[in-house]
């Protein structure tokens, strides 16, 4: 089994990697930085030799970055049975004063990345016999967020997605989930200090997805929504 992971040199991308490493399943690891990624390959293969990692550097929130990372995997590897549509970015805005241009930022990375993407890996997906694509929206996809305004609406336009995509693959054998977490740790949340009781690690996104990926075809988990114990921070 091949797993292509976006944005899977750090945070939940990472652990996803990791998870899927620790389970046989082949894998791509993609971010715009191949030094991180040449480590990060290097990491997991220490944790299991015996499966086969490759990088691909490309930024996909440009469409000439979609396209690198297609045709690297249609010359490369001779199947993909997962997609996870994880790379992304948080960076705060309002509607109200809203920054010129950081709307098209927001959306190119967290939207149009995934939309396109998925597009061009369909017909590669579509011959294995067990695919899966895995949608990393955000509980920010799901009601507004104070301070958050812009990413909130690439999020809500990702849940969108997501879930159109579901209904236009239901007959096509390929399970589509979409991923709700709430705040987990990883770099986006740099220099807070937040004790760990109030926030998720990626290790537990990762299990979730882990546990999709070991049900049997009759079974599709549509939705996951994942929030720390103590609720949104
Ligand atoms: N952490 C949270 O609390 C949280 C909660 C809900 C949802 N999410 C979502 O989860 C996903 C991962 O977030 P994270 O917190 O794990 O972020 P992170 O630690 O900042 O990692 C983001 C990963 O994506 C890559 N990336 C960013 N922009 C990219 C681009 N244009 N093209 C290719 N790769 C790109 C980064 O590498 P480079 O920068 O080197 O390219 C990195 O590998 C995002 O979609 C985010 O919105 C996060």
């Amino acid at each position: 089994m091949y797993a292509l992971v976006t944005g899977s040199s750090k945070g939940i991308g990472f652990a996803i990697a990791r998870k899927f490493v620790q389970n046989g399943i082949h894998l791509i690891l993609n971010s715009r930085n191949i030094i991180e990624l040449e480590s990060v390959r290097a990491e997991l293969l220490g944790i299991n030799p015996s499966v086969k990692i490759l990088c691909c550097e490309a930024d996909l929130s440009k469409k000439r970055g979609i396209e690198t990372l297609s045709e690297f995997i249609y010359k490369e590897c001779k199947e993909l049975d997962i997609l996870v549509n994880n790379a992304g970015v948080y960076l705060p805005g309002n509607i109200i004063h809203s920054e010129e241009g950081l709307l098209e930022k927001l959306m190119n990375a967290n939207l149009y990345s995934a939309f396109y993407l998925t597009n061009s890996l369909l017909p590669k997906l579509r011959k294995s016999q067990a695919a899966s694509i895995f949608n990393i929206c955000s509980i920010a996809g799901l009601d507004p967020y104070k301070g958050g305004s812009l990413y909130c609406i690439s999020k809500f336009a990702m849940n969108g997605f997501s879930r159109c995509l579901r209904q236009e693959l239901l007959n096509d054998s390929i399970k589509v989930t979409t991923v709700y977490p709430g705040a987990t740790w990883s770099d986006s949340w740099k220099g807070a200090t937040i004790p760990d009781s109030r926030i998720m690690q990626a290790e537990d996104v990762a299990e979730a997805i882990i546990s999709c990926v070991r049900m049997s075809p009759a079974a599709v988990v549509e939705e996951i929504i994942m929030r720390p114990q103590l609720g949104d921070l």
